[in-house]
């Protein structure tokens, strides 16, 4: 994968990330303990793009010979018009978190439902087949996890929102995907005797506003999976309570981890080194 100029000189790997704002993405520190693990030399570096510029950006990744970049908001939406191929779950979620630049040829992929689930798999529930799964959320991160849910045969997923009309469109759009229902955050309250799996997709409990709930943990029943993809706090307010009721827990940590893990493997076609990645989030959140 390594770039050659022109004589035949290797050059380090370059890699990065675009949002906007940049400068508190974890990305780079865990890039960059990925890039050392591994023995490749290069850099992953942020980049701070504006909405307006996003098109040069673009441009910029072929003109400056990026292998690879992270996509982070605002931009994982937009960004899709300006790649020359999407994969397909990426097309279907509708956003791109990782750009490859196969010789020019720029193509987008969305790793962060996949590096959910793998998460999810590894750290709190092995087999997904059969369960009966409650999302809150039908946003961005909602779309990515469920879409990579319903290739693992679940039982029945249900995508509950505080508009319930954006979970009710959701559940339409991949009705052909699986057992997919939408409804609003109240009923998703009465739904929870009938759920194995609990995941929080929304941003409630989130640094700065730690200590909210994204729906009344009254009703959770004990020995069920509850997931958090917030990552800051590492225990948000609804996995202290889920732990108190005898629930399993799993934060976003790993989803974090292996979204990056998938890109690093698509850019360089090396296993990426997940143990180095992890404990370079840790030391970068402490
Ligand atoms: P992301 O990419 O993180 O999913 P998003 O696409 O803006 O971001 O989606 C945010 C999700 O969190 C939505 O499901 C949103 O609910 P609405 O569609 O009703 O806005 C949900 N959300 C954000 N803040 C919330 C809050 N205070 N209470 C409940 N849901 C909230």
């Amino acid at each position: 994968v390594v770039e050659k100029e022109r004589g035949g000189n290797p050059l380090p790997l370059l890699l990065g990330v675009m949002g906007d704002p940049i400068i508190q993405s974890k990305s780079p520190a865990m890039h960059m303990a990925a890039l050392e693990a591994a023995g490749i030399e290069g850099s992953y570096v942020p980049l701070h793009v504006k909405e307006e510029r996003l098109q040069q950006a673009v441009q910029g990744i072929r003109a400056l010979g990026f292998r690879g970049v992270n996509v982070t908001v605002p931009h994982k939406v937009e960004i899709i018009k300006y790649l020359d191929e999407i994969d397909e779950g990426a097309r279907a979620i509708g956003a791109v978190n990782t750009i490859l630049n196969d010789g020019g040829v720029l193509k987008g992929y969305n790793t962060d439902g996949i590096g959910y689930i793998r998460s999810l798999k590894e750290e709190a529930a092995p087999d997904l087949t059969g369960k009966r799964v409650l999302v809150l959320g039908s946003g961005g991160a909602a779309r990515g996890i469920v879409y990579a849910l319903l290739q693992e045969a679940p039982a029945r997923v249900i995508v509950a929102n505080r508009t319930a009309e954006k979970a009710r469109d959701l559940a339409r759009e991949w009705s052909h995907l699986g057992h997919l229902q939408g409804c609003g955050m109240e009923e998703a309250g009465n739904l929870l005797p009938e759920v194995d799996i609990l995941i929080n997709t929304t941003s409630v409990g989130m640094y700065p506003h730690p200590g909210h709930m994204p729906l009344d943990a009254a009703g959770l029943p004990s020995g069920i999976v509850v997931s958090d993809l917030i990552y800051n706090p590492l225990r948000t307010e609804l996995l202290i309570q889920a732990e108190r009721k005898g629930c399993t827990v799993h934060n976003g940590i790993g989803m974090f981890v292996y979204q990056g893990s998938y890109a690093f493997e698509y850019w360089t076609g090396m296993p990426a080194p997940v143990e180095a990645m992890r404990a370079a989030v840790l030391s970068s959140l402490a």
